[in-house]
């Protein structure tokens, strides 16, 4: 008998592609990025798994041309492009790479919140360009991070991984999420309202799923409320933030700066924000580190070897697929 197909629509680090290999036969094209939909439909009747990307959108045209496969593997923890109800009601599971990169994530927000705070990146180019004359009493004010009010909006793995990086800094943590959560009790955190949140936190960072609940959940209104010394963060996904009140915002000076590793249509920019001194823009690398993409490439490999052999892969978003 041939072996099972596992499609993947990019390729990820090579000891994930190996352990799939030992048991299927891996369809990848490794010279191709971003696949379109009619490539990903062309290769995926046969295939008994899909790997996937977050930038590959999996709705109900792929899922129903999929007419064998049994797991789709997304190679992140979000999985806002996948049609997840759709699938479910096809019976087909769907998994996530949970875990791995919480604290690489984590680190990544914690790296925007000093660069936006001490303008690092304008410091940079301002070096560069050989404008460095000599110590400035009043050059490049920042702000302090030390003994500040840290808001987290979205208190999962991530978000507490943040708070607990913060134990270093003296914070007061708030956070905000819409669902019941467990707080590991080693952090100490209040829980507030997002209104609240606003008006008191110092800094402010986002670490919600995106849904229908919390698209533009940081909108005109939010911006608004913020006082003119706050530092907001994004590194979750990008719709959960509402750009041009962002960018209004920062323009009429509402904030002192904001970090941004995710956008609403990537990998388009908004063009205000391009020219905004004050954001430090990057291009989605909240997992991107050695250890984390390779140990993400192993949990997606893991979760398609469990399903294909019949048990319920380690990271199911969607159980219910079962019924
Ligand atoms: C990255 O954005 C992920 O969801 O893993
Ligand atoms: C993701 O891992 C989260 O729950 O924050």
């Amino acid at each position: 008998m041939s072996k099972p197909v596992v499609f993947l629509t990019s390729t990820i680090p090579e000891k994930g592609i190996q352990l799939l290999s030992d048991h299927y036969t891996v369809r990848l094209d490794r010279g191709k990025k971003w696949l379109t939909k009619a490539e990903i439909m062309d290769s995926i009747h046969d295939a008994a798994a899909l790997v996937c990307l977050l930038t590959d959108t999996i709705d109900r045209e792929i899922i129903d041309a999929a007419r064998n496969v049994k797991i789709i593997a997304n190679y992140a923890v979000g999985f806002n492009n996948i049609d997840v109800p759709y699938a479910t009601e096809k019976g087909v599971l769907v998994t996530n790479t949970p875990g791995v990169l919480t604290e690489t994530t984590a680190e990544l927000a914690w790296a925007l919140i000093f660069a936006v705070s001490r303008h690092i990146v304008v410091a940079d180019r301002f070096v560069r360009n050989g404008l460095f004359q000599g110590w400035d009493p009043m050059l490049m004010l920042g702000y302090d991070i030390s003994h500040k009010t840290l808001g987290l909006i979205g208190m999962g793995r991530i978000g507490q991984a943040v708070a607990r990086m913060a134990a270093g800094f003296d914070m007061k943590i708030l956070y905000y999420d819409l669902a019941e959560i467990s707080l590991d009790p080693s952090i100490k955190a209040v829980s507030v309202s997002l209104d609240e949140l606003c008006t008191c936190a110092d800094i402010i960072s986002v670490h919600t799923p995106l849904s229908k609940q919390t698209y533009h959940l940081c909108d005109d209104s939010f911006f608004r409320k913020c006082h003119r010394d706050t530092v907001f963060i994004n590194t979750s996904r990008g719709p959960v933030v509402d750009e041009h009140a962002l960018a209004d915002a920062l323009e009429r000076g509402d904030l002192a700066g904001a970090g941004l590793d995710v956008y609403e249509q990537e990998p388009v920019i908004y063009h205000k924000l391009l020219h905004c001194d004050n954001v430090v823009l990057l291009p989605h690398l909240g997992s991107a580190t050695h250890e984390t993409r390779e140990n993400m490439a192993i949990v997606a490999a893991t979760n398609v070897i469990e399903a294909l052999n019949g048990r319920k892969p380690p990271h199911l978003v969607n159980p219910e697929a079962y019924a």
